[in-house]
């Protein structure tokens, strides 16, 4: 990976550590997914060809920083939704500084409003919002992804009681099948059956 996207990476690592320890409010906290959760939808993207991708829950970019980079490898794009305007404003500066601005669309408001708006069918669609609202957007996301899509939603095990119910619905869903993938905080891997 490019290494102006690297630092850029580390540099939001180091603030989204910092603020788990200083006492900084959720509101403002970065929290982002883990490096882990990153390298993985990275790889993801790559495997998958994906060209169409829409992640819910964007805060400073950190995630959509590593989906924008695959994305760019792969002349893909990637629209992401958002409804906090200060988080909307560092995401992008994140991603200018990254150079991935040109790959990303920033959609602004309400997941539950803009899922529905954002135009097209998604080939990849990554989950990483309020935990309360994951069961109601599942299948307005499901709706959204083209057989034969992939959906990954974060938090599966830190949050396994609050997203159990979500959980419960999407291994149940009929147009899904899905494996939970063990690295640290759980990360729901799903792909929309074609038939
Ligand atoms: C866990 S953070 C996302 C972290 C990000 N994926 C990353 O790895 O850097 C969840 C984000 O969802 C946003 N959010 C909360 N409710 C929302 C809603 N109804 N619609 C859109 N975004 C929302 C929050 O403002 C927050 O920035």
């Amino acid at each position: 990976m490019d290494a102006q996207i690297e630092k850029v990476l580390r540099d939001l690592e180091e603030e989204d550590a910092r603020d788990r320890t200083d006492g900084t409010s959720r509101k403002l906290r970065l929290r982002a997914v883990t490096p882990e959760a990153g390298r993985f939808l990275h790889l993801i993207v790559k495997l998958t060809s994906a060209q169409r991708i829409l992640e819910a829950g964007t805060s400073s970019g950190y995630s959509t920083i590593w989906l924008a980079s695959a994305a760019r490898e792969t002349g893909a794009t990637v629209t992401t939704l958002e409804i906090d305007p200060a988080k909307i404003e560092r995401a992008r500066r994140s991603l200018a500084a990254a150079g991935l601005d040109d790959v990303v669309t920033i959609v602004e408001g309400d997941a539950n409003e803009t899922v529905q708006s954002t135009p097209g069918s998604f080939d990849f669609i990554f989950l990483d919002i309020e935990k309360e609202l994951y069961d109601g957007l599942l299948n307005p996301l499901v709706e959204k992804l083209r057989p034969g899509g992939i959906l990954i939603a974060d938090n599966l095990l830190s949050h396994a009681e609050d997203l159990a119910t979500f959980r419960e619905h999407a291994e149940a869903h009929p147009e899904l099948e899905c494996q939970l993938i063990p690295i640290p905080k759980g990360e729901l891997l799903c792909r929309k059956k074609t038939r």
